[in-house]
């Protein structure tokens, strides 16, 4: 049986003011939490038993997703009481892993969505009996990334910091194969950057590291805008997951979600559990979370809403993220990257763009 570590413990500070009540990778996406997308393209390449690898709000995670089984894996939990760091958090977790030195454990961020193919990443690792094969993707402008070039053999020559002027197009993609004997390697009980130590120590000694370059769909749900892109596009079908509770459309609408007959749901948007669209109301490539409102005539594009959020009526957002209980007053306008704080009251009218921004 194949094993995977999921990294889920950072804070997930570019999404506040979502992640202040639900940690990033269980903000629901396509209609469950974005780490069940994740576990399902885990299964389905496999994997048979996971470690989850927890920190800010770990009880979340238990709390819903408990043994696994309802997903067909047997799931474990590891909790850091002060964050470890990507290498520190995997090191943490060796303990449960059950394979032998030479098992190949599959380690995914918690916060990437890609449509690569974790067999083919298992296959290259295993016939080339690498250390490490790591996941690249290639992106149009590397500089707000690692670089990760390799020689023509696909061995990865240097692990690069943001630069400037990137010497590659190739960047690390957030999901690797360890040999488990090197996470077993990994100093514990310390911060450790898997990106800015063990990566370019393996490389100085030698070890065989692998770059798997698959062009599939790829995203970092990272900010409020790429969530929104990610659920989109799973609703879509632009990216397949098994996990999304039904077939590919122009909207999702969870059973226990009302959407009056006159009101306009399309764009890839999701609409909750117990979520409310009122009469003549617009929601366009949105996110809304459980037990929303969107009171009439409002225009919600773009968007993530919190849970329990109230969107009042002749409202018009657009890309705004909403943080869960606030209560927007009739009638406000919000500009794109607006964030509205958890449990926020703005009254009617209370903001309105101004005539350049709208
Ligand atoms: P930002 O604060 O918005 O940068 O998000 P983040 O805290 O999630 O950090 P980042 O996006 O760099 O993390 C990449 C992945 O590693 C995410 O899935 C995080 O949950 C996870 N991660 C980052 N740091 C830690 C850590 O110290 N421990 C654990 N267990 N996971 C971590």
């Amino acid at each position: 049986m194949v094993e995977a570590i999921v990294l889920v413990g950072g804070r997930g500070t570019r999404l506040r003011p979502l992640t202040v009540t639900t940690p990033k990778p269980m903000l629901p996406v396509a209609g469950v939490p974005f780490v069940v997308h994740q576990l399902a393209r885990l299964r389905d390449a496999g994997v048979g038993h996971v470690v989850l690898a927890t920190s800010y709000r770990a009880e979340v995670f238990e709390g819903f997703l408990g043994d696994g089984s309802r997903l067909g894996l047997e799931l474990d939990y590891v909790t850091e009481e002060v964050p470890l760091g990507t290498g520190g958090a995997m090191r943490n977790v060796t303990h449960l892993l059950r394979g032998g030195p030479d098992a190949p454990v599959v380690v995914m961020n918690g916060d990437v969505l890609s449509g690569h193919d974790v067999g083919a990443q298992l296959g290259l690792h295993a016939a080339a009996g690498a250390d490490v094969t790591l996941y690249l993707t290639r992106v149009d402008d590397a500089r707000a990334f690692g670089c990760v070039p390799t020689d023509a053999a696909g061995r990865v020559t240097a692990f690069l910091e943001k630069m400037p002027e990137p010497v590659s197009d190739q960047i690390n993609a957030g999901c690797y194969v360890f040999r488990r004997a090197v996470l077993d390697a990994i100093p514990a009980g310390r911060v450790v950057s898997v990106e800015r130590e063990t990566f370019p120590g393996l490389l100085a000694d030698g070890a065989v590291v692998l770059g798997h370059v698959d062009p599939a769909y790829w995203l970092d749900l990272g900010t409020p805008a790429a969530l929104v892109v990610g659920s989109r596009d799973l609703v879509l079908g632009r990216v397949r997951s098994s996990a999304v509770p039904g077939p590919p459309g122009e909207r999702l609408v969870l059973p226990g979600a009302q959407v009056a007959h006159d009101a306009t749901v399309g764009g890839g948007s999701t609409v909750g559990d117990g979520a409310v669209v009122e009469a003549g109301a617009v929601v366009e490539g949105s996110v809304l979370q459980q037990d929303v409102v969107v009171r009439r005539g409002a225009l919600v594009r773009d968007c993530v809403v919190g849970q329990g959020a109230e969107v009042g009526e002749g409202c018009v957002l657009s890309g705004v993220a909403v943080g869960d209980g606030a209560r927007i007053g009739a009638g406000c306008e919000l500009p794109p990257g607006a964030r509205v704080w958890v449990d926020a009251v703005l009254g009617p009218h209370a903001v309105r763009m101004s005539s350049d921004q709208s």
